[in-house]
């Protein structure tokens, strides 16, 4: 039995994170992962895979689209599955290694296997028990499907086999518009499959900007995707070919059939709790499968502490690999803290589209007065220039102070571009501390600079 000041359970994005940094700060770290390499939901199964086929499609969108405009002229590249496939495989292999090889850097001990959690400061994994100062649970989430949906990961999948098709399916519906639905959506109607979206609400990404929101359905539906909104889905049955998905239209109750193909099933996630044994502890838990915590990411019990998916907040890598920093520095007795209200949201289709802070509708609801400064990224001569010149960026601030509130952009390196923005917040920075900021031309940047501008005299290029 080997005593360790920290065992960190899962070694995602949360749990890597916390256990690297603990080690960083003098303490005694191991992390307990029952997959074959690290890096947890995220790097093997979900964010990271994800790019790879994004990146590749995206390519592939743009020799079929741009290529020839620009003077590019050749034979049209063609889809070997297979080896999009092995190229993906080869990304997720390097980063779940890098992540060993950090281990291994900073002393981190792997324990490979499932934890329990026997007792308060006991750590089961096999037929060993480790004893620690400090447990964190890192063990993130799984999809929920819904009732009446039986998962197979061939015919009807979530995004783990949406990830692994044995083909590229003619056609496919996706149930639920929100991130992980947009962005496999995408990766296959630029494959050329016929994607169809059913989604519960009138309108996708629920809780963006709805104007963000509204633009992006219009950018998709170009780009071939199908929408069916206010559609509840009742049921998926298999059949011969594929499966038919059943839904109830919202609005007058009538039913509809889809078939497809393939039915990826993207209607959220649910933490991965059960099985460590908090029952028999009485751990305290919160809503929807969530481990209950206090301001130190402590739960009920002294010792054990909880972060990222497996507790309340938004189910992002980022979010908890903060959560991750923060609880290592606690664990090390000093102040670790997360600032919930400067998180960014990104979707990683084409356009990118990302968020921080405060949409409108939300600053409407709180009653806050809030100016909009909005600039186009068809007035930035970058994203002309490169074929990218839809959407925009929209800055929201304070009328009174100036203060910036949040923002919202939908366009090229948008998942990027949107850290300026978090970094200013994170200052407490004005529209015009922004706006006073030079930005080097051209680059996709200054669009953020002209929607700074656009909350006080005006843009200059639109
Ligand atoms: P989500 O919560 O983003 O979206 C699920 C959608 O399904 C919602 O729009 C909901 O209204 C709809 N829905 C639910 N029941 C339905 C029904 N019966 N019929 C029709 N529609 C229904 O969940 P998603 O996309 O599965 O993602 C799960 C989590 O993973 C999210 O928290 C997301 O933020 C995270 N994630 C983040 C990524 C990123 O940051 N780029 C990438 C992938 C996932």
């Amino acid at each position: 039995m080997a005593e360790f000041d920290a065992i960190i359970i899962g070694a995602g994005p949360g749990g890597y994170v916390a256990a690297i940094h603990a080690a960083q700060l003098g303490l005694n770290v191991a992390c307990v992962e029952g997959r074959e390499t690290l890096g947890g939901t995220c790097l093997n199964i979900g964010c990271i895979p994800s790019k790879a086929l994004l990146h590749a499609t995206h390519l592939l969108h743009e020799t079929h689209e741009n290529f020839e405009k620009m003077g590019l002229i050749g034979a049209n590249p063609k889809v070997d599955w297979a080896r999009m496939q092995a190229y993906k495989a080869d990304v997720v292999g390097q980063n779940t290694k890098g992540i060993e090889f950090l281990f291994k850097k900073n002393k981190v001990t792997w324990l490979k296997g499932w934890a329990t959690i026997p007792a308060p400061g006991q750590v089961k994994v096999g037929d060993t028990v480790h004893s620690a100062k400090n447990i964190v649970i890192a063990t993130g989430s799984e999809p929920s499907t819904l009732p009446g949906v039986t998962v197979d990961e061939e015919t009807v999948v979530t995004s783990t086999g949406a990830l692994t098709l044995g083909k590229i399916p003619k056609t496919m519906v996706v149930i639920g518009a929100g991130v992980i639905g947009l962005e496999m959506g995408s990766v296959y109607a630029r494959l050329g499959t016929e994607v169809t979206v059913v989604e519960y609400l009138d309108a996708i990404t629920p809780g963006m900007d709805a104007e963000v929101a509204k633009s992006f359905q219009r950018i998709l539906q170009k780009q071939g995707l199908k929408f069916a909104l206010g559609a509840a889905v009742q049921s998926v049955s298999k059949t011969k070919k594929g499966a038919t998905v059943a839904y109830k239209l919202r609005k007058d109750n009538s039913d509809a059939n889809l078939e497809a193909d393939v039915v990826l099933v993207a209607t959220g996630r649910k933490p991965y709790t059960a099985r460590l044994g908090l029952e028999a502890l009485s751990v305290e838990m919160g809503p929807r499968g969530t481990v209950k915590t206090d301001d130190h990411f402590q739960t009920n019990v002294k010792g054990l502490y909880a972060i990222g998916d497996a507790v309340a907040g938004p189910m992002l890598a980022h979010k908890a690999e903060d959560e991750g920093m923060a609880v290592a520095e606690i664990m090390a007795g000093k102040h670790g803290h997360v600032n919930y209200g400067v998180i960014p949201g990104v979707i990683y289709t084409t356009p990118e589209v990302a968020n921080v802070g405060k949409t409108e509708e939300q600053l409407k609801e709180e009653g806050i007065a809030y100016k909009v400064g909005k600039f186009p990224f068809m007035g930035n001569a970058r994203a002309k220039a490169v074929f990218q010149a839809e959407g925009f960026v929209k800055l929201i601030a304070d009328a009174a102070t100036d203060r910036i509130l949040g923002c919202h952009i939908i366009g090229p390196m948008a998942g990027d571009l949107i850290h300026e923005v978090c970094v200013a917040m994170e200052f407490g920075a004005s529209a015009q501390d922004l706006a006073l900021t030079c930005h080097a031309h051209p680059t996709w940047s200054e669009a953020v600079r002209e929607a700074a501008l656009a909350c006080g005299l005006g843009a200059i290029h639109a």
